[in-house]
This record gives C-alpha cells, structure tokens and sequence, in this order.
C-alpha cells in the first residue's frame, strides 16, 4: 500500500508543472501540519508567522493541486496522446496490475481526495477563525492598523474582537467583509489606503448587534460624577478640580433622564449631515410620542442650496461614544490623566508646560519623537534646574518614560495621526461633540432652538477649583457651590466663543 502511494504521486508527476505541483502541495500540506502541531505547544504567535501560514501555505497548496491537472493537460497536449496512454505510461505494470486487480489505486485516489477535501476545510476554517482575531487585525497589516491596534489595547474593549464591532451577523454580512478585507490586503500592499484612516467608517455593524449585546440602554439611569484633576502651568503645576455630575438616564420608566434618552426603546432621534462626516448637521428630527417628527433646522444653511445627498441617519451610540474603543487622548488631558496618578511627578517645577511643549513638537517619525522628548527634556532641567535635578533624576526619567507613552498611544506619523485627527464626540472639550445638534442655530419651526443649558447634560459641582469638591450632608447646601451668578457667566462667555 505504502508502495503505491509514492507510485501514485510519482505517476502523477507527469511534466514539470505536476511535479512541480506535487512538490508544492505536499510541503504545504506538512508545514501546515507542523505550523499547527506548534501552535499547539504555543510556540508560534507571530502575526507574520500566522499571514504565512494562514494564507501563505493554503494558496501554495491550492495553486500545486490546480498545477497537476495543468501539467497533464500539457503533457497530453504536447505529445498528442490521450489521457489514457499517459496514465498508462506513467504507472508501473505492477501498479496497473494491482489497480487491475481491484481498487487499491483507486482507493489511493479516493483516500488522497478526501484528505484533500478535510484539509481545504480545516484551513479554509482556521483560516477564517485566525483572520477575525484581533491580533490579526490589529496588526497584520502592522503600519496600517498601528493607531487603531494602540488605542483598542488601551480601551475598555481590549478583549472584545474587533470583528465583534466592524462585521455584521449573517453570510452576507460574512461575504461583504471578505470583500472588503481583500481589498484592503490588496491596498495595503500596494499603499493605495488614505492617511489617516477616514473616520466614520461607513460599514460599522449596528449598534443594536454589538455595544447593546453588552450595554443595555434601559439600565442607564441616574448620575454618575465625573471628577477631574487638571494642572496649571505655573511651577508648581497647581492642581484643579472639576467635578460633574454627568445625567445618563433614558428618562424611561419614572427615571429622570439624560443622555441616554437619544437612545431609549421609544425613542428615535434622526439626522442628516451635510457630507457624511456627521460634523454640520442639516436638520434634526426627534420622534414624537404620536408618531410625528419633530424637526429642527440649522438656521446657519439656507437647505435650497445644499447640493449633493442627504445623509440621513438614525441616531445611536456610536454617534456620542465614537471613541468608545479608539480612544486617542488630547495632550493636555493625557498629561492631567498621568500626573493625578503620579506617573509624571508633580514636584517637578514646571513639568506640566515642558511636557505639554515636547509633546506638541513636530518629529520626523516615531523613533526621533520619543527620542526628541527624552533629549530636551533633559537638557531644559539641566540648564534651569541644575541644583534640582540630582535629586529628581529618577523622577525625571519615570516622568519621561510615561510622557513617552502618551506620545507613542496617540502620535502615529506613518499614518499622518497626530493631536486631533480623531475628535470624540462625547461632550463638548474635542470639536462640536454634543453641539452638533444642541446649539443655537439648531431650532424648530418657532426659531426654539434644542435645549442647551448648561445643566441639561450634568450639574457642574465644580470647574477648575482649587479645592476637591466637598460631597456635604446636608442636601441644601450641596449645590452651594454652583451659584447662578457663576452659572449664567459661564454660560454666557460659553456660547459667545462657540458661536463666534
Ligand atoms: C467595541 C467596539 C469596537 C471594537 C472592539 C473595535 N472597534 Fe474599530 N471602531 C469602532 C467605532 C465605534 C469606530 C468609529 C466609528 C465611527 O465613528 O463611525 C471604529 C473605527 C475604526 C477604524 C476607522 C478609524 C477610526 O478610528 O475611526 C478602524 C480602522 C478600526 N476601527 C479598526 C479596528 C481594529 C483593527 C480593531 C481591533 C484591533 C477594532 N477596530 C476594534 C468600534 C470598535
Ligand atoms: C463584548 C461585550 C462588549 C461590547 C460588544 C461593547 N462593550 Fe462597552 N464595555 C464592555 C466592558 C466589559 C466594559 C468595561 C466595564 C468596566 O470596566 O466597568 C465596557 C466599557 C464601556 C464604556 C466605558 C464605561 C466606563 O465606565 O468608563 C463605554 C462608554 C462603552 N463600553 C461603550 C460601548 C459602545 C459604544 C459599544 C459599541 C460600539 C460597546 N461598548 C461594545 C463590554 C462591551
Ligand atoms: C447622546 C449621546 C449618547 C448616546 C447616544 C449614548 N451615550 Fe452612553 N453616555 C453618554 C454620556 C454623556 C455618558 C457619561 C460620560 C461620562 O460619564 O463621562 C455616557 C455613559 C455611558 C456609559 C458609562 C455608564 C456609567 O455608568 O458611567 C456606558 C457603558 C455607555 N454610555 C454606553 C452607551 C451605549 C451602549 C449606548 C447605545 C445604546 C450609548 N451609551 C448611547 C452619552 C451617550
Ligand atoms: C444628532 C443630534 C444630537 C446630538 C449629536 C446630541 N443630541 Fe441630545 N438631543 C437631541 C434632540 C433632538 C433632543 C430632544 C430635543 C427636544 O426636546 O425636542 C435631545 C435631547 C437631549 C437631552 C434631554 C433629554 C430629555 O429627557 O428630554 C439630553 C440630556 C441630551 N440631549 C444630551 C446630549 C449629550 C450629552 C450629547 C452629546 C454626548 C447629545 N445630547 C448629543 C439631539 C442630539
Ligand atoms: C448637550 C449636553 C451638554 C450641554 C448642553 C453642556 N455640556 Fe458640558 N459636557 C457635556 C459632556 C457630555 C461632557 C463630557 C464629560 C466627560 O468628559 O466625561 C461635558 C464636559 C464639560 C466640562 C468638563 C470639561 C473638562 O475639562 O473635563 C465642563 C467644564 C462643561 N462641560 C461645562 C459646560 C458649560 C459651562 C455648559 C453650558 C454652557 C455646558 N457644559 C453645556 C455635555 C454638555
């Protein structure tokens, strides 16, 4: 039996195209094997090593097994006798008498198929399961998916799969991902994608099948407090508080609402944008208890003159929580964020301004940035804190290496990422956010704009204070600290500098 196998693949090697193809399935097949059995042992975890064998190997072994046929066509063609002389030729007397006898070669045949079929199943499946893994997403395409792969480990979604948030349920859904995923191999590699990734992506699989599988919108409810420490610029990097207490109720049964109203079971809140950046929205609708639409306009754009489609859209978390797993940090809330924690030690005199300052300094690529924030951070506490600096020095060092941090998370100059190019949408600190839609231009037919103040969204217990805001028993005089002379100032210079 054994005998007739190397009979069989040496018969099947016609020509040089079916030895050729012989050769090509058969390595394939074992490295698989091999590729597999060390996986097993946890021995290979590299992306690379997984692109190779996931598609590297199953495209050998597809193109050997399309080449043996290839090589007898030609092998038949070239000599101009039919296929049964060949085969006749190609196999001993020995092995025609046993397929004479009775099926061994053709058992041989049919035992070679189905190993061939259980094997292009097993890879086409393995390799379907290694695609949608994170890891392989994150980082196959290493340069392309840096920024996306960097903020996701640093999200409170690190564990959930990306393919989770970016493919829908359903073959189509399947398919269309397929797609798209090889046009994107096929982009990638000959470097026709945009820099930055464009940002909102078009095919994101709705809300309802992925954040609302985890997050139910009906349990939101009540306040949850918001408590910020920022630092000032001066030496000391005097500390300040803010403390909000963010509504995040649906406002459905009995509950007092708040952001979450937008997405609430009988609720619905439409949209269309002007371009589908969904920055400068047209009109707004939200649904009425009866059924009807309530509408809002953005009195800013005469809507006969808009030229090009509407990109009307329903309203759902992504259109606050945009940044829920892709969460770039803006320089100067990434260094409050590290120095609160004492990762960047506030003792350092001026630390917040120099920091903030190398952060913001342009460098040719990654490398020279991390390396250009060590460099003159150094240097500027050598020439200004010369007597301070022996003392400090491993804070110093401890200050840099999380200020590089920052920079490495957030700044990605092969994909053309830096401070900005990815806005959040929830709250008002990154570009419009939640102005989009809750602004002064934006109103209905009696020129009533969406509500808008201040404490629509959250209390403000305190903004920028030099003291933590004190919780006090008494209830009375809990909210002493916002009084409304303060509220209507912050009000008003407010929307003066948004609506300028
Ligand atoms: C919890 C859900 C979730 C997971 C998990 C997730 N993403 Fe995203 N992704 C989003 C959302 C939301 C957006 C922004 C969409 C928008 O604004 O419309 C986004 C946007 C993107 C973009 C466009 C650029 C941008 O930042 O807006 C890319 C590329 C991307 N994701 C890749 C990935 C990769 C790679 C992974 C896995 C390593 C991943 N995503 C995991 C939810 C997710
Ligand atoms: C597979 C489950 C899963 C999916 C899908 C998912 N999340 Fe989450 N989400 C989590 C977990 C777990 C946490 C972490 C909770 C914690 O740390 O308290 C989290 C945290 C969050 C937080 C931060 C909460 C906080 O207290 O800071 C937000 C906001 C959030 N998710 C929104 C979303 C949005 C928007 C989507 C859809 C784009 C989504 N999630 C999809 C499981 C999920
Ligand atoms: C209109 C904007 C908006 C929409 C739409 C929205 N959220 Fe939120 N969400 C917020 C705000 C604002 C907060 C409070 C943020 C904070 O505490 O800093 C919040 C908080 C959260 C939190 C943290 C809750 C906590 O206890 O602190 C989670 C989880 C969350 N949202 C998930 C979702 C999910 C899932 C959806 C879609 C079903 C959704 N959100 C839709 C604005 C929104
Ligand atoms: C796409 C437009 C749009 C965006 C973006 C938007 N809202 Fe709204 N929001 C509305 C509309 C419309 C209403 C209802 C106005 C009315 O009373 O008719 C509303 C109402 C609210 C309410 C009052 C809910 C109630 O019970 O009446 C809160 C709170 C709120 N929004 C918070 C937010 C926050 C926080 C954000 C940003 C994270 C945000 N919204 C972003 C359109 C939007
Ligand atoms: C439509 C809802 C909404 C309205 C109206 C609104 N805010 Fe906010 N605000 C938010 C959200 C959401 C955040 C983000 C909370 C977070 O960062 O977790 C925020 C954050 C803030 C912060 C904290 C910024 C920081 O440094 O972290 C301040 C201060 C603030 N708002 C002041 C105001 C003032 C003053 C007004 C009135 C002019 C106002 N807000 C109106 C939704 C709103």
């Amino acid at each position: 039996m054994r005998r007739l196998y190397f009979a069989f693949l040496r018969g099947l090697s016609a020509n040089r195209y079916s030895q050729a193809g012989v050769f090509l399935t058969t390595s394939a097949f074992i490295l698989f094997v091999l590729f597999q059995l060390g996986s097993l042992v946890g021995l290979f975890t590299n992306a690379y090593l997984g692109l190779i064998a996931y598609l590297g190997l199953p495209a050998l072994f597809m193109v050997g097994l399309l080449l043996i046929p290839f090589g007898w066509w030609r092998h038949s063609k070239s000599t101009g006798r039919p296929f049964r002389d060949l085969f006749a030729a190609q196999f001993s007397e020995e092995d025609i008498a046993a397929r004479q006898e009775g099926a061994p070669l053709i058992r041989v045949i049919l035992l070679l198929t189905l190993i061939n079929v259980v094997f292009v199943g097993v890879i086409g499946s393995s390799t379907v399961h290694f695609m949608d893994s994170a890891h392989f997403c994150g980082t196959a395409c290493h340069s392309v998916m840096g920024p996306e792969w960097a903020t996701y480990q640093a999200s409170p979604h690190a564990n959930v799969k990306c393919v989770e948030c970016h493919v829908g349920e359903g073959t189509v859904a399947l398919f269309k991902s397929k797609l798209n995923g090889a046009w994107q191999m096929i982009s990638a590699t000959f470097d026709l994608y945009e820099r930055p990734i464009p940002t909102p992506v078009g095919n994101l699989r709705p809300a309802r099948e992925t954040c609302e599988k985890c997050h139910w919108p009906e349990k939101f409810h009540g306040n949850s407090v918001v408590n910020r420490v920022s630092f000032d610029m001066d030496e000391e990097n005097t500390p300040m508080y803010t403390t909000l207490l963010m509504k995040i109720g649906t406002g459905s049964e009995g509950q007092a609402s708040g952001s979450h109203w937008h997405v609430a079971d009988m609720n619905e809140v439409r949209y269309s944008s002007l371009g589908d950046e969904r920055e400068e929205m047209m009109w707004v609708e939200a649904k009425q208890a009866d059924g009807t639409w309530k509408r809002y306009e953005n009195s800013n754009i005469i809507q006969s003159n808009v030229t090009g489609g509407e990109h009307i859209r329903s309203m759902d978390c992504v259109d606050c929580h945009n940044r829920a797993t892709h969460i770039y940090e803006q320089p100067e809330t990434a260094l409050d964020l590290r120095m609160a924690r004492g990762e960047i030690d506030r003792s350092l005199p001026f630390i917040k301004q120099k920091a903030l300052g190398v952060l913001l300094g342009s460098y040719a690529d990654k490398e020279a940035g991390l390396r250009g924030i060590e460099v003159s951070l150094w240097n500027w506490y050598r020439e200004n804190y010369p007597d301070v600096l022996p003392a400090k020095a491993m804070a110093l060092d401890a200050a840099i290496t999380s200020i590089q941090q920052i920079y490495d998370r957030n700044i990605h100059p092969g994909m053309n990422v830096d401070w900005g190019s990815y806005n959040s949408y929830l709250g008002h600190q990154e570009g419009d956010g939640c102005f989009r839609c809750h602004n002064p231009k934006m109103v209905d037919e009696e020129g009533l704009a969406i509500r808008m103040d201040c404490t629509l969204c959250h209390s403000i217990l305190a903004d920028k204070s030099p003291q933590p805001f004190q919780y006090l028993q008494d209830p009375t005089v809990a909210h002493a600290g916002v009084d409304s002379t303060t509220h209507q100032y912050l009000h008003d210079e407010f929307w003066n500098t948004v609506l300028k």
